[in-house]
């Protein structure tokens, strides 16, 4: 059944709230829903199925300290068990990386992990390429520890030989799956690399986000505020 993904409105934080609950100990009073939504519009993604249910979405929000360089930071993820392993994630996910760095010229995102949490650390190490910063030590409410995990982004006029991680991981996707290209991973890692890397001979046509909610086959796209 079709899936699409686009930008949060207010009337989908209640939904995205009960999946958080149903898919993470970290739960977050509605008025920090609230919060991140009027203050970073741009950032929050959900995954929606036929019926207009949310079954994926993405929390995020901008740090801007002033003593450090502007970055986003990953509040929460999370898709519901019965949609994982299609790709939603790494579509919200880079959904809303492309936005920090549009909207917020972004330098960087961060994020917490739980070491435990094998799914989730795939995704954010091998699939997009954050790198671990960091670990604190009983971050969690129970006493584990968390990765700090970024990925930086990358900044104007870098060169190709210059290439960030970002790239490096969606460059080598595109050269390990190139004989489907059609791919979800393939093509929505294309979309991103034919966007950052401007010269680089990829493929082309690329419009960022639309391109990147678009790229799985049952996908459609609406990263407009309205829904599709
Ligand atoms: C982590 C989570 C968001 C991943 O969502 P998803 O939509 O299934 O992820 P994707 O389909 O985009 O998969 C991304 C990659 O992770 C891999 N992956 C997904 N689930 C995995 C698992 N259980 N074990 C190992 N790898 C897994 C996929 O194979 C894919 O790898 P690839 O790019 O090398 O092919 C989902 O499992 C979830 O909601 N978990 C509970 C909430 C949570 O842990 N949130 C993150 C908190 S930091």
């Amino acid at each position: 059944m079709a899936l699409s993904i686009r930008q949060a409105t207010v009337d989908d934080l209640i939904q995205m709230q009960t999946a958080n609950l149903w898919c993470l100990p970290e739960n977050y009073q509605m008025k920090y829903y609230l919060y991140h939504v009027l203050s970073w519009p741009q950032l929050l993604f959900v995954a929606e199925d036929h019926k207009g249910k949310i079954v994926g979405y993405v929390l995020a929000k901008m740090e801007e300290d002033a003593n450090v360089p502007p970055h986003g930071h990953i509040t929460s993820l999370a898709v519901l068990r019965t949609h994982r392993k299609r790709g939603i994630a790494t579509r919200l996910m880079r959904c809303s990386q492309l936005c920090m760095q549009e909207s917020f010229e972004a330098r960087y995102v961060s994020l917490h992990v739980r070491e435990s949490n094998r799914a989730a650390f795939h995704l954010y190490k091998t699939t997009l390429g954050y790198q671990i910063n960091d670990v604190e030590k009983g971050y969690y409410a129970d006493g584990e520890d968390a990765y700090d995990m970024r990925l930086p982004f990358p900044q104007k006029g870098q060169s190709y030989g210059a290439m960030t991680p970002l790239k490096q991981v969606v460059a080598v996707k595109r050269k390990e799956e190139a004989p489907k290209a059609s791919a979800p991973v393939a093509a929505g890692g294309a979309a991103v690399a034919a966007r950052e890397g401007e010269g680089q001979g990829g493929e082309g046509g690329a419009e960022g986000v639309e391109e990147i909610a678009s790229s799985m086959g049952e996908l459609s796209v609406g990263a407009g505020a309205e829904k599709a």
